[in-house]
């Protein structure tokens, strides 16, 4: 039996790159019998960023909603906010004291924003210890993610090893990460990785003439109704192609190169595939949104699955370290 596990942070509602890139592959996985599964609401890294409790609050509601709203099965499983269960943090504590400077230093995620240091806080800093923190105190062995996380996820195996090492036993299990390599990194309205940071991301749960707005900013080259153009270099293209059949994308790629096609067709049906698509998670994130009482009582019952196991590891780990009694 494998243990999946992943998170996806709530500093913000969740786009199509956390559903593509993490969301749907995790529950794919999750419905091997096989396998058990966890997944949470990173509430607690979303911190760094975000300093708003309302705001923060409103984000995990919606980030719940959205693992529902695609059929995750919360009974068989466990998903629960990392807030909640303090063994988080505490974890993270002791991984910090076996990470070293430099290791954190070089995380990417930390040297993008290196450049304005007075700007950056230090759980940015710290934050892929966490990580390793959310991983390891689960005993997971693989983690699904999109290509971003990468790193992170070495990070997460180099620290485990070491303090391993260090505890001279294998106390915590070392991870993998799951990257599709189809739908590595999936691209926002501007070709650049869609991120909530960067404000090119797509949120699919909008209303419907929300949602066209959205669409309608996807960039695209300047060429003329009429002329072919190239589908490969084009990003409503490259949306359209990760979520339409095989022989819907066909026939949008003969289309492109035969010109007399527009973008504003292209992104026209990129929208009706994304409604059709998404009719059924778009239905139920409604509900759950409409219901939160039902998805606190959920978030609670996971916490406490999740709070139970977590605990067993940190009785591991603060035996070995010399805080038991
Ligand atoms: P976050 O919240 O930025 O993103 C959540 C998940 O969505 C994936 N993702 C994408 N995949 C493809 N294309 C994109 N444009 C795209 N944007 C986001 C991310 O790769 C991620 O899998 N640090 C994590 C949250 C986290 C976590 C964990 C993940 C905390 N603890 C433990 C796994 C295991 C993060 O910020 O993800």
């Amino acid at each position: 039996m494998a243990r999946i596990l992943t998170g996806i942070q709530s500093s913000g509602r969740p786009h199509l790159g956390n559903i593509l890139g993490a969301i749907v592959p995790a529950i794919e996985l999750s419905k091997n019998p096989e396998n058990e599964s966890f997944f949470f609401i990173a509430d607690l890294h979303s911190l760094v960023s975000i300093k708003d409790g309302q705001l923060r609050h409103e984000y995990a509601r919606a980030i719940a909603a959205t693992w529902l709203a695609f059929g995750f099965d919360f009974e068989k499983n466990i998903f629960w906010r990392q807030s909640r269960v303090q063994e988080h943090t505490e974890l993270a504590w002791y991984l910090n004291c076996f990470t070293p400077f430099p290791m954190l230093a070089n995380a990417t995620s930390f040297k993008e924003k290196s450049e304005k240091l007075a700007d950056v806080n230090a759980g940015l800093f710290t934050y892929p210890v966490l990580q390793a923190a959310d991983i390891l105190l689960y005993n997971a062995n693989i983690i699904p993610v999109g290509k971003d996380q990468k790193q992170h996820l070495e990070m997460t195996k180099d620290i485990a090893n070491r303090f391993n090492q260090i505890a001279g036993e294998d106390i915590l299990v070392l991870p993998e990460p799951q990257i599709d390599e189809r739908i590595m990194t999936i691209p926002g309205l501007d070709g650049q990785k869609m991120s909530k940071s960067y404000h090119n991301y797509i949120d699919i749960f909008l209303a419907e003439n929300e949602l066209k707005k959205v669409i309608k900013k996807i960039v695209s080259d300047s060429k003329a109704l009429e002329e072919p153009k190239d589908p490969e270099s084009d990003i409503t293209f490259k949306l359209y192609s990760l979520l339409a059949s095989e022989s819907d994308v066909e026939t949008m790629r003969q289309h492109y190169l035969n010109g007399g096609y527009g973008y504003g067709h292209a992104k026209q049906a990129l929208l009706e595939c994304m409604l059709d698509k998404f009719a059924e998670p778009r239905r139920k994130f409604n509900y759950y949104m409409e219901n939160p009482e039902e998805l606190e009582s959920i978030l609670t019952t996971g916490e406490k699955k999740a709070r139970a196991i977590a605990q067993d590891t940190i009785a591991k780990v603060r035996k070995v370290l010399g805080f038991s009694s």
